[in-house]
């Protein structure tokens, strides 16, 4: 019988359908089968910087969670220890504090941390792994863009909400024999666009790994007219762009002190201005935004997270440090922490591509 440990517990990045779920099965069989007590640590590593943000994470507080979205540990997308945002004067500056969270992981008397986010989270635990602080992680993102996991969990509940959202704009669609475009999340993946677009019939689907053509999307639409389909529904990510075009950016990287990534937003906008130059139909832009990524988790996400966080503790168990859980062909595997630093992004040329494009759906190219 292993001894039981003193484990950390963090959530970090953008939050997302069935963390709760995972912290849920991680704490009641860390606490059943091993024996071992759990800290809480709130807004991701923020709560290794900061005083006063971290607590006893009991069975108890898992009580009623296991549907509910968000994180009861609390996020925060910006707080990397690494390059942390501190103000000096009227301005933010970087700087490394990881040293404060190692003391502060050493005080707790951690053994370990259990890190569950997307890319950014996962990669600042391997470096942490590096400085002697040991991590496993969990990979969570609406994007399913992660190479190391066949799927994250998060995304087959944002993959539901997208396709119930482009069901009910096909009934407006319709009506008023207008185009809508619909602007789905994903970062610089597009398969929560390509899944949703397929599930929800969309006419044309914009992805960022393929730049589109306007033409080809006004012959789509032309093509639909002369059928006696009077509407159409574009399903196109945030970052998607036309060919000889750039990403849609609100802001960049920049403008957010310790974030170091840009935030996409307004590619619907972009493609819809385009198209409104070539075609006479009404156009109207949807931009799902954060909907996608609130509410309950689906049953399959629920089992995901329970499962990850189950297996996070054979990784502990058997020192597999520096490692994050991970899906590989229905089975629950492990695969390196540093794994998560690779992005992973559709196939153009891929099966789903091809079956779509083979029914007719433009990617417009
Ligand atoms: O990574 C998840 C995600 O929802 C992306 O799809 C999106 O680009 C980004 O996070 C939005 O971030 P924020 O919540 O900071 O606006």
């Amino acid at each position: 019988m292993p001894r039981p440990l003193r484990l950390g517990v963090l959530t970090g990045g953008g939050d997302c359908p069935g963390l709760n779920a995972l912290i849920r099965g991680l704490v009641k069989r860390g606490i059943h089968e091993f024996g071992h007590e759990f800290v809480g640590i709130e807004n991701g590593y923020m709560g290794l910087v900061e005083p006063e943000l971290t607590r006893p994470l009991t069975e108890e507080d898992t009580r009623g969670i296991l549907p509910k979205g968000g994180t009861i540990l609390g996020t925060s997308n910006k707080a990397n220890p690494f390059q942390y945002a501190v103000r000096e004067g009227d301005t933010w500056v970087e700087k490394d504090v990881s040293d404060i969270a190692l003391r502060r992981a050493e005080e707790l008397k951690l053994d370990g941390i259990i890190a569950i986010g997307g890319d950014g989270t996962l990669t600042i635990g391997h470096k942490f792994t590096e400085k002697g602080l040991r991590v496993v992680g969990c990979p969570k993102t609406i994007d399913n863009d992660l190479s190391g996991t066949d799927q994250t969990f998060g995304f087959d509940t944002a993959r539901a909400i997208c396709t119930e959202a482009i069901d009910r704009l096909h009934s407006t669609a319709e009506a008023h024999d207008r185009v809508m475009v619909v602007e789905i999340m994903g970062r610089n993946s597009g398969f929560l666009t390509l899944d949703s677009g397929i599930a929800g019939g969309a006419d044309v689907i914009l992805i960022p790994e393929i730049p589109y053509r306007v033409e080809a999307i006004v012959e789509k639409i032309r093509r639909r007219g002369r059928r006696k389909r009077s509407f159409s529904i574009i399903a196109i990510a945030e970052g998607a762009y036309p060919e000889g075009g750039t990403l849609a950016v609100l802001d960049k990287a920049s403008d957010i002190p310790g974030r170091g990534v840009v935030r996409l937003g307004g590619a619907g906008k972009v493609c819809a201005d385009l198209l409104a130059r070539h075609i006479e139909a009404e156009i109207r832009v949807t931009v799902l935004g954060h909907l996608q990524r609130g509410g309950t988790p689906t049953a399959a996400d629920r089992v995901l997270a329970t499962m990850y966080g189950c297996k996070a503790l054979d990784l502990v168990r058997d020192g597999q440090w520096d490692s994050m859980v991970a899906l590989r062909n229905g089975k629950i595997v492990t695969a390196p922490l540093s794994e998560s630093r690779k992005e992973r992004r559709v196939d153009p040329n891929g099966e789903p591509v091809r079956f779509a494009k083979s029914m007719g759906i433009s990617f417009g190219d």
